[in-house]
C-alpha cells in the first residue's frame, strides 16, 4: 500500500429502527458516501460503518402497538433500511445494529470504566408515570395545555403556538400520549454520567480543531450554561441493555447509540482478516475517525461522546462533521404537501443518481440547511448531467464505433487541453476533502462546458462529411472521449452508477484519481448506451402524489405514529390519539324524531349487548323507520356529551356529501354489532 495512504474510519448517524428512511436522512448518508468514495479513489483505506439505532421507548411502544416483539420490528426495519441504502448506492462496509452482543460488550466496558473512575453518580428523581401502560413517560410522550397561552395538545417542554419553554411538569391537564390517562409522579433511582468532570478536557477538545467553527461557538454557549450531569439510566420495561450491576435499570438509548459505531466496526473486524479493532480505537491510534451527523445531535457527539470515550481510555474522534437540515421547496418536509418523501417512494419514480448529484451540488462544509427545490432539481439534472456531461460521450462515441471499430486515436490531439483537465484535479480533490461539494461540482461543470465548447468548435459532424478527414475525425472524437473520462472520474464519488456504466463503455478498470492523469489512447471502447435520461416534470409530480397517497394508506393501517416517530413534521392526528378511538359496529334498534331539532334523530344503538343513546345529524337523509335494523360504525368511547335534548353517548360514522346523501352501512354487510372496526 502507498506509504502516504491514510487509515480512515467513517460513520453516519445511526437511523432509528422505527421508521423508514426519507430524503432528509439521505442528505447525510449521501454526503458521507461521497466523501468515503472520494477517499478510496485517492488510494486511502477508508472504512464506512453504520447500524440501526434499535433501542428506546418509541421502539418498544411501536412494537407493542403492532402486537409484535421489538426484535421482530427491528429485524424488519433493518432489512428495509439496508435495501433503501443499497439502491441509493450508499456503500457501507458494514451495517450492524445497536441491539447486538458487540454493542452490549462495549456499552458495559465504557460504563464500567467510567464508573470505576467515579464518573457515574446516582440519585432518586421524580418522573411522570403512566399507570395504564406501566411505564415512565419521556417528556415528549406527555401532552397538555401550554402554561403560558393555554394552547392545547402541546408536547414536551415547549409550546408550538406561543414558543414558551417550560418544564413538562408545568403543562396544564397533562395526559399520557400513549394511553391518554393523567400521569402520576413516581420516584425512582437514576444513574448519571458526570459530564462536569470532563469540563477541562472538553474545553480543550472542542477548541482543538475537531469541530466546525459554528459548532465550536455553539458549544461555548453550552459551556457557559454549565455542563449538567447526564441521566443515562431508564427503568424497566425498556427495550435496551440492562446495566450490568443494576437489575431492572437499563442504559438510556443515547448511551449505547454512539457506541454502536464501535460495535459495527468490531463486527466487521471479526470478519475481515487483518483489520484490527485497536488500531482504530486505542488511545494511541493514528487512524483517523470521523462522524458525519445532523446539526440536531451535536450535543451528543461533541460533548457526551468524547467524554465517555476519554473516561474509558479510548481515543476521541478526529472530527465531527455536522450538516444542516433538508427543506423541500423552501419549507419543512410536509406530509400533506407530499414533500415528506420516503426513500422507497423516490426510488419508485426517479433514478437515485439524480438526488445524489443534486445534494452534492447544494452541500457545503457548514451546517446551513439545504433546500431541494423540485423544479430546480429537474432543470439542474437535465442541463448539467444529461445536457452537458453525458452529451459529450454521446456526441463522440458513435463516430468512434462506426468509423474506427471502436478504436481511440494513438495520441491525443490536444495535450494542452487534456492537461488543463488533469491539473484541475488537485483543486477538485481539495474541495471534496473539505466537504465543499458544491464547489467541486461547480469546477467540474466548468470543465464540462469547456469540453462541449471544444466539440462545438471542432464540429465532428461536419468533419465526418469531408473527404480524407478520418484522422481528424478520430482525433477530435477521441479527445472528446478522453475529456469525458476525466469528468466522469471527478464525478465518480457522486455518481457511482453512472461511473460504473461509463467504465464499461470505456472498457477500463474502476477509475482512480491517479489513473485519470494518463489519457486513453489506442484503446478500444464499447458501444455507447445512453447513460442517463432526462427527468420529466410528470415523474416528480407522480412522486409527490404518491407521497400523499402513502400517507392515506399509512393512516388506514395505523402505521405512522406521530410522537413515536422522530418526525416533527405533521399537521395530522397522531397515531396514539387515533389508536384511542374505539370504533365498533352498532345496529340501530330504534330511531326517533327529536322534538324541536331540525337536523337530529335520536338513535338507540345495540353494541352487541350494550345499548347506547346517540343524537345524530342525519335527519335530512333518513326517515326514522328506514333506519331500524341498519348497521353503522360508531365511536364507542367518546365522552358522553350533554346536549339540549339529552345526553349523547357516542357518535356514528357515515359517508357522503350531506343533505340527502348520507350513507350508513346496510343491514346485510355481514358485520356483527359490537365488532371492533380497527
Ligand atoms: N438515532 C439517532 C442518531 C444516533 S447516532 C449515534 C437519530 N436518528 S434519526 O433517524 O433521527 O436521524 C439520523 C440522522 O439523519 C441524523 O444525523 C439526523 O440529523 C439526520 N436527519 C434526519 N432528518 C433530517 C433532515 N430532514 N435533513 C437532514 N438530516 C436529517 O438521530
Ligand atoms: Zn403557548
Amino acid at each position: 500500500m502507498n506509504p502516504s495512504a491514510r487509515n480512515i474510519l467513517v460513520t453516519s448517524a445511526l437511523p432509528y429502527a422505527n421508521g423508514p428512511i426519507h430524503i432528509g436522512h439521505l442528505v447525510e448518508y449521501i454526503q458521507t458516501d461521497i466523501w468515503v468514495r472520494f477517499q478510496k479513489m485517492r488510494g486511502h483505506r477508508c472504512i464506512y460503518v453504520c447500524a440501526d439505532d434499535a433501542h428506546g421507548t418509541p421502539i418498544m411502544l411501536r412494537a407493542r402497538q403492532d402486537g409484535i416483539e421489538p426484535e421482530e420490528l427491528i429485524a424488519r426495519v433493518a432489512r428495509e433500511h439496508q435495501a433503501d441504502f443499497a439502491e441509493f448506492n450508499v456503500d457501507f462496509e458494514n451495517y450492524h445494529s445497536t441491539h447486538s452482543e458487540e454493542n452490549r460488550f462495549y456499552s458495559n466496558t465504557i460504563y464500567e470504566r467510567n464508573r470505576d473512575k467515579g464518573h457515574i453518580s446516582n440519585r432518586v428523581i421524580t418522573q411522570a408515570y403512566d399507570p395504564v401502560e406501566n411505564i415512565f413517560l419521556p417528556d415528549r410522550f406527555i401532552k397538555g395545555e401550554c402554561p403560558k397561552c393555554g394552547a392545547k395538545d402541546q408536547y414536551g417542554d415547549n409550546c408550538e403556538v406561543c414558543g414558551a419553554s417550560y418544564s413538562p411538569s408545568e403543562l396544564i391537564n397533562p395526559v399520557s400520549a400513549v394511553s391518554g390517562v393523567t400521569p402520576e409522579q413516581r420516584e425512582s433511582e437514576h444513574f448519571f454520567f458526570r459530564l462536569g468532570d470532563f469540563d477541562a478536557m472538553l474545553k480543550d477538545w472542542t477548541r482543538g480543531g475537531h469541530l466546525q467553527e459554528e459548532v465550536s461557538n455553539k458549544l461555548d454557549e453550552w459551556f457557559r450554561a454549565g455542563l449538567q450531569e447526564w441521566d443515562i439510566s431508564r427503568d424497566a420495561p425498556y427495550f435496551g441493555f440492562e446495566i450490568p450491576d443494576q437489575p431492572g435499570k437499563y442504559f438510556y438509548v443515547w448511551l449505547d447509540a454512539p457506541i454502536g459505531y464501535m460495535a459495527s466496526f468490531r463486527n466487521l473486524c471479526d470478519r475481515v482478516e487483518g483489520l484490527e479493532f485497536d488500531e482504530f480505537w486505542s488511545r494511541d491510534s493514528d487512524a483517523e475517525l470521523y462522524h458525519f451527523i445532523g446539526k440536531d445531535i451535536i450535543y451528543f457527539h461533541a460533548l457526551f461522546w468524547p467524554a465517555m470515550l476519554h473516561g474509558a481510555d479510548y481515543r476521541t474522534p478526529t472530527a465531527i462533521f455536522a450538516h444542516g437540515f433538508l427543506t423541500v421547496d423552501g419549507q419543512k418536509m410536509s406530509k400533506s404537501r407530499g414533500t415528506f418523501i420516503k426513500a422507497r417512494t423516490y426510488l419508485d419514480h426517479l433514478d437515485p443518481e439524480y438526488l445524489r448529484y443534486y445534494f452534492a451540488a447544494k452541500l457545503g462544509s457548514g451546517v446551513e440547511d439545504i433546500d431541494l427545490n423540485l423544479e430546480d432539481f429537474a432543470a439542474r439534472i437535465n442541463s448539467d448531467l444529461v445536457g452537458k456531461v453525458v452529451n459529450i460521450a454521446s456526441r463522440c462515441a458513435g463516430f468512434i464505433r462506426k468509423r474506427f471499430d471502436g478504436k481511440l486515436s494513438e495520441q491525443i490531439s490536444e495535450p494542452g487541453l487534456f492537461e488543463e483537465f488533469v491539473n484541475s484535479g488537485e483543486s477538485i480533490a481539495g474541495r471534496y476533502e473539505r466537504r465543499e461539494f458544491s464547489h467541486a461540482v461547480r469546477e467540474i461543470m466548468a470543465l464540462a462546458d469547456r469540453a462541449n465548447q471544444y466539440i462545438d468548435e471542432k464540429k465532428p459532424w461536419v468533419i465526418a462529411k469531408q473527404e480524407d478527414s478520418d484522422l481528424e475525425l478520430q482525433a477530435v472524437c477521441s479527445m472528446g472521449i478522453n475529456l469525458f473520462r476525466v469528468l466522469i472520474g471527478y464525478l465518480r464519488p457522486i455518481l457511482p452508477a453512472t461511473a460504473a456504466k461509463s467504465e464499461a463503455f470505456l472498457k477500463v478498470a474502476p477509475l482512480t484519481w491517479e489513473t485519470l492523469a494518463t489519457p486513453l489512447t489506442d484503446h478500444e471502447i464499447a458501444k455507447f448506451k445512453p447513460l442517463m435520461t432526462r427527468i420529466e416534470a410528470a415523474q416528480i409530480q407522480a412522486m409527490v402524489d404518491a407521497s400523499k397517497e402513502d400517507l392515506s394508506a399509512a393512516e388506514a393501517t395505523g402505521k405512522p405514529a406521530g410522537p413515536l416517530v422522530d418526525d416533527p413534521i405533521s399537521d395530522l392526528v397522531e397515531y396514539p390519539d387515533f389508536a384511542r378511538v374505539d370504533l365498533r359496529v352498532a345496529r340501530v334498534i330504534k330511531a326517533d324524531q327529536v322534538e324541536g331539532a331540525d337536523k337530529l334523530l335520536q338513535l338507540t344503538l345495540d353494541l352487541g349487548g350494550e345499548t347506547r343513546n346517540v343524537f345524530a345529524g342525519i335527519k335530512s337523509a333518513y326517515k326514522p323507520e328506514d333506519l331500524e335494523g341498519r348497521l353503522t360504525v360508531m365511536v364507542a368511547n367518546l365522552a358522553p356529551r350533554k346536549m339540549r335534548f339529552g345526553v349523547s353517548e357516542g357518535m356514528i360514522l357515515a359517508a357522503g356529501p350531506g343533505g340527502k346523501d348520507i350513507f350508513m352501512l346496510s343491514p346485510d354487510s355481514g358485520a356483527k354489532p359490537g365488532m371492533r372496526v380497527k
